[in-house]
């Protein structure tokens, strides 16, 4: 089995990054192996994570390309291409892509994201759902398009909401979930089975 080639693009702790490296590493038989740790910001955390796992890094400072999202998305693109990446992980990437950059990495780019879309896209998810009463919240995989957490959705997990709940106790709560469904997603990702028809994401058997 050749694994595919998957970069994982961080700004922060890169927790989700960490499951996916854990997952790919436990796993032999996993079909996608992590061969670069992209970052927009010089100091994210996960840096420390992936250098200490021997996973080649690479900072594309984003703060260097002011309003420039073009050229920002171009210096990534060379970056993914020298590295021979054939599927792109967002994990608390916080950045927008041009809708070029979306378009060249089509039913090949995915995204985690903090809330049962389409409900609560954007940030401060937890809060808002808090605020908004909501049973029930979670998390989110989707395929990346122009249009911000509006691509496909591929898998969600729902946590229930407490009456105790704070912000933090409700987003460790999710994120457990977020490591748990992230490195799910890459594998059907990786071994085709992922079939995507219109909105919809159909995962077909097995073999
Ligand atoms: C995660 O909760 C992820 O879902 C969220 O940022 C966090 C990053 O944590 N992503 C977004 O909000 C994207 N819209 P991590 O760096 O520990 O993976």
């Amino acid at each position: 089995m050749t694994k595919k080639r998957v970069a994982v693009l961080i700004s922060g702790r890169g927790s989700n990054m960490a499951a996916l490296v854990w997952m790919a590493d436990a796993e032999p038989d996993f079909p996608a192996e992590i061969v670069l740790v992209l970052s927009n910001k010089p100091d994210a955390k996960g840096l420390d994570f992936a250098r200490k796992s021997g996973i080649p890094t690479v900072v594309v400072p984003s703060k260097a390309y002011g309003k420039d999202r073009a050229a920002f998305d171009a210096a990534m693109q060379a970056e993914l291409e020298k590295a021979g990446v054939e599927i792109v992980c967002l994990a608390g990437f916080m950045r927008l892509l041009t809708p070029e950059f979306c378009e060249k990495w089509a039913g090949r780019m995915v995204n985690i994201h903090p809330a049962l879309l389409p409900s609560f896209k954007g940030l401060d998810t937890h809060a808002r759902a808090l605020a908004e009463g909501v049973k029930f919240h979670g998390c989110t995989t989707h395929f990346v398009t122009p249009g911000m957490d509006e691509g496909p959705i591929i898998l969600q997990a729902a946590v229930p909401v407490l009456d105790d709940d704070t912000e933090e106790t409700l987003a460790e709560r999710v994120l457990a979930e977020e490591h748990r469904i992230y490195p799910e997603t890459i594998r059907l990702l990786a071994s085709g089975r992922l079939v995507v028809e219109g909105r919809r994401v159909r995962v077909k058997s097995a073999g």
